[in-house]
């Protein structure tokens, strides 16, 4: 059993990988570039695509559009980090740039995504004391998930400086716990049998060279060596979030080795029930279609207890896709609907200025 699936269902889709914009059309606005899926339009009516580093770089990318008035703008990082199911002043954060927040919102976990499933492991009864080490903390959605979940965090983990200074900010947890570190440096040890959870996005690396055995020696791929960390903490459980191409047939073998070096973790005799599932943020209220993998580990109990967790997450999704019939369960939130209370933040261009106007040439040259 190395998946968890919905009702045994394989709910695993293909995306297709956009192709490479040409320098003209990353600087050009203009009606086709607005409605063309690649630039990433935001239709009201739905729920947002995934959020993308891309959407701070190029003026046309991930722009809302307005059909009905005929006219398209770009989206602030208020709106993105609405979008990415922050409140809009998450990233009101000083010394960070708009590419740098919009990045770390784009790699983040929705934080109420995270919220379903650390809510699942609490209630669960396996986080046997309330505190929590967040590694690879990125703009904090999980780590903020954690203290929506009654953890109270005794160390967070990030060695990029902009995700270092968000998660420094105003938060639910003091500044002075977030280490600007690489976590491949940190003394593990020293938290021994003081953490409930264990819990991060640990980067890896499956796709990016050839072969299962290179792939899990890649020294930047922190996920195939977070085993380790684990024998150093022995926390009574673990969470890791990674992106859902982790699941595809490509990477399964390299998947199948982390949770069985996850499982069994060291030589100490320390064994966890492990299992992988993969859940949409959109289900759990998120204006965003954001699929996220995450790997649950219980301390001494069989894997079957795991899998029976994430089937309790599944059953607690409270949205759904319009075209599934579900009277427990509301449509997802639309980015019409997430964003309908916000001030009109203005920059709108019409069909009108296509090829012309001032707008039009301010926003090339941004
Ligand atoms: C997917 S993001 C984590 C997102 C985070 N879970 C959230 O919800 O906001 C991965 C993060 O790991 C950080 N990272 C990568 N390698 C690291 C390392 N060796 N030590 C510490 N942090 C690392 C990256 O800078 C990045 O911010």
């Amino acid at each position: 059993m190395t998946l968890w699936e919905p009702d045994g269902a394989n709910e695993l889709t293909k995306r297709g990988t956009p192709r490479k914009q040409s320098k003209s059309a990353r600087g050009t606005w203009s009606r086709s570039v607005a409605l063309d899926p690649r630039h990433r339009p935001q239709s009201v009516d739905r729920p947002s695509s995934t959020v993308r580093r891309e959407w701070a770089r190029a003026p046309q990318e991930a722009h809302l559009l307005d059909e009905r008035n005929a006219r398209y703008r770009r989206l602030t990082v208020s709106e993105i980090a609405i979008l990415q199911g922050f409140d809009a002043g998450w990233f009101e954060v000083a010394g960070v740039s708009d590419w740098d927040k919009t990045s770390a919102c784009g790699d983040a976990v929705p934080p109420a995504l995270g919220r379903a499933v650390l809510q699942g492991v609490v209630s669960n009864g396996q986080v046997g004391q309330p505190t929590s080490v967040e590694i690879c903390a990125g703009a904090g959605g999980l780590a903020s998930a954690a203290v929506a979940s009654g953890l109270e965090h005794i160390g967070l983990y990030e060695s990029w400086l902009p995700a270092a200074r968000l998660l420094r900010a105003d938060r639910n947890w003091s500044p002075e716990l977030v280490h600007h570190e690489d976590v491949r440096e940190v003394a593990w040890s020293q938290f021994r049998g003081k953490v409930g959870l264990l819990s991060g996005g640990p980067p890896c690396q499956p796709w990016s060279v050839g072969g299962v055995q290179r792939r899990v020696s890649d020294q930047r791929d922190l996920l195939g060596q977070i085993h380790e960390l684990v024998t150093g903490v022995q926390p009574d459980a673990f969470v890791f979030e990674n992106v859902p191409g982790l699941t595809s047939q490509a990477s399964l073998p390299y998947l199948s080795q982390v949770l069985g070096s996850l499982r069994a973790p060291g030589p100490t005799g320390l064994r966890y029930g492990v299992v992988a599932g993969t859940f949409d943020a959109a289900d759990y209220g998120v204006p965003q279609r954001r699929r996220r993998v995450f790997i649950v580990g219980l301390r001494s109990q069989p894997n079957a207890m795991a899998y029976n967790l994430l089937d309790r997450v599944h059953a607690a999704r409270t949205h759904r896709s319009p075209h599934v019939p579900d009277s427990n369960r509301v449509p997802w939130v639309t980015v019409g609907e997430a964003l309908a209370k916000r001030p009109d933040p203005g920059g709108w261009r019409t069909w009108a200025h296509d090829y012309g106007g001032d707008e039009v040439g301010r926003s090339a040259a941004n």
